[in-house]
C-alpha cells in the first residue's frame, strides 16, 4: 500500500510522523531517499520528538551513527552515510549487528548502502520542488 503526503511547510511533519510511526512495530529499519536538502534530517528529528526522545537530534557529523533514547531507555539508531566511501566502512562499525539489534534504524543516504539493507526495509522518499516548501513524503509497504 503507497500512502503519501504533500504538504506546505515543516509544521504538517507530525502528521506524517505519526503515520510513519504505526509502522514501526512490524519494520525496525527505515531509509530516507531524497536529495540534498530535501529535508530528511528535518523529518527524522520530528520522528524522534514523536517517540519522547529527548536528545538533541542531529545529523551524525563526526561518526556515522548518533544514538538516541526513548522514554523506555530503548535506544534508536540514526545514521548518515553521506561521506562514506567504501560499503566496508559501514560493515565496520557493525552496520549488520545495529539493524539485527530489532532497534530503530532510520538511515539517510541509505543509497550508499542499498546491498547491506533488510529485505523488510521501509523506504521512505521525500521528493522537494526547487526553491519551494512544498515536499511531498511517500512509501510503499
Ligand atoms: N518538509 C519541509 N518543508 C519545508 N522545508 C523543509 C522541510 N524539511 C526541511 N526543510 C528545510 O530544508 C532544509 C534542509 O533540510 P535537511 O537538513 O533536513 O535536509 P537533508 O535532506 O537532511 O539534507 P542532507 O542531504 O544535506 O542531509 C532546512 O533548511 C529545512 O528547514
Ligand atoms: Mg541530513
Amino acid at each position: 500500500m503507497k500512502k503519501s503526503f504533500t504538504i506546505q511547510s515543516t509544521k504538517e511533519l507530525p502528521k506524517v510522523a505519526e503515520a510513519l510511526i504505526e509502522l514501526m512495530g512490524k519494520a525496525n529499519v527505515f531509509a530516507f531517499n531524497g536529495s540534498m536538502g530535501a529535508g530528511k534530517t528535518t523529518f527524522i528529528k520530528v520522528i524522534c520528538a514523536a517517540l519522547g526522545v529527548e536528545n538533541v537530534v542531529n545529523s551524525p557529523t563526526f561518526a556515522i551513527v548518533n544514538e538516541y533514547e526513548n522514554p523506555k531507555g530503548d535506544p534508536i539508531f540514526h545514521f548518515d552515510f553521506y561521506r562514506l566511501n567504501t560499503l566496508q566502512e559501514a560493515i565496520d562499525i557493525g552496520f549488520q549487528e545495529y539493524i539485527e539489534s530489532g532497534y530503530l534504524c532510520l538511515i539517510e543516504w541509505p543509497e550508499k548502502i542499498e546491498n547491506l539493507l533488510p529485505d523488510n526495509c521501509v523506504y521512505v522518499n521525500i521528493h522537494s520542488e526547487d526553491n519551494t516548501e512544498l515536499r511531498t513524503i511517500y512509501w510503499e509497504v
